[in-house]
């Protein structure tokens, strides 16, 4: 890796835990004003202490986050279809690599939807995005998606999925948490990091960041379970208590729980 690439992938990746909290915020760019994202900044903010990444699009980094966040940013950089479209698989590519530098962000995410009607449209974007961030040191994160077909959240299918993604050079892979996780992380030598997917009790939502982690995962991405917690800030610190800290699930639902009570 030349050094510009390197630099962006330690402010990704912390170095010294080799781990990374990355709160994911970019569900607008195909759900709209989603529940408890409405405003962003309200959701954002508060949460950003707490996260090594903030994961977003160009227009909420703009007029939404501070200028001053110490957080790495990374770019959601592919999109053009929406919940009430045709196929939320055909997507292209919406933001320049130009436009991520000038925002100063430390990585650039894309969406693959293998097995999709517009699977080769989507891998061949992940494939021209690694050329371009091989040019200027951006590291790519490919996110394996499942559209709206979630019963595909299965190892055999995110194997697939995640391993396509390492192959065509993406950077980190973002997937989903399941059943023999520990098959999709073996077959795939990036790093990846684990979505939190739909709202579940905090419990569970730290149980999946402890058995993500246990299983190899270098952190998560995690969106929902966050901010569509009732206690969203407990929820993140314990997060982080899990990947940072080698918490147990049941140490950072203690924490929780203790969060929550004092507050
Ligand atoms: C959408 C995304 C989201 O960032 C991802 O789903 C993570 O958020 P959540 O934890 O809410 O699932 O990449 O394609």
């Amino acid at each position: 890796m030349d050094w510009g690439l390197k630099n962006r992938m330690s402010r990704i990746i912390r170095p010294d835990t080799g781990r990374s909290v990355m709160l994911a915020v970019d569900h607008g760019y195909f759900l709209g004003p989603t529940t408890r994202l409405e405003k962003p900044r309200d959701t954002i903010m508060p949460l950003a202490p707490y996260a090594d990444v903030v994961m977003l699009t160009r227009g909420v980094l703009r007029t939404c986050v501070d200028a001053g966040i110490p957080n790495s940013v990374v770019l959601r950089v592919s999109g053009g279809s929406s919940i009430v479209g045709e196929d939320l698989s055909n997507e292209e590519i919406i933001t320049s690599v130009e436009d991520a530098l000038r925002l100063n962000a430390s990585g650039i995410a894309l969406s693959i939807f293998v097995g999709s009607k517009h699977e080769k449209q989507t891998l061949v974007s992940l494939s021209k995005l690694v050329d371009e961030g091989e040019r200027y040191g951006m590291p790519v994160l490919a996110v394996t998606a499942v559209g709206k077909e979630l019963g595909k959240r299965d190892a055999r299918f995110l194997a697939l999925s995640s391993r396509i993604a390492a192959e065509l050079g993406a950077h980190i892979v973002k997937t989903y948490y399941c059943e023999n996780f520990e098959k999709v992380v073996e077959g795939c030598p990036a790093p990846i990091v684990v979505a939190g997917g739909p709202k579940m009790t905090e419990k569970d939502a730290l149980e999946l960041t402890y058995n993500s982690i246990s299983k190899g995962a270098v952190g998560v991405d995690m969106g929902r379970n966050i901010w569509q917690s009732d206690n969203p800030v407990a929820m993140i610190k314990s997060v982080r208590k899990i990947v940072h800290e080698n918490a147990t699930a049941k140490e950072a639902f203690e924490m929780f729980k203790e969060l929550t009570k004092k507050k």
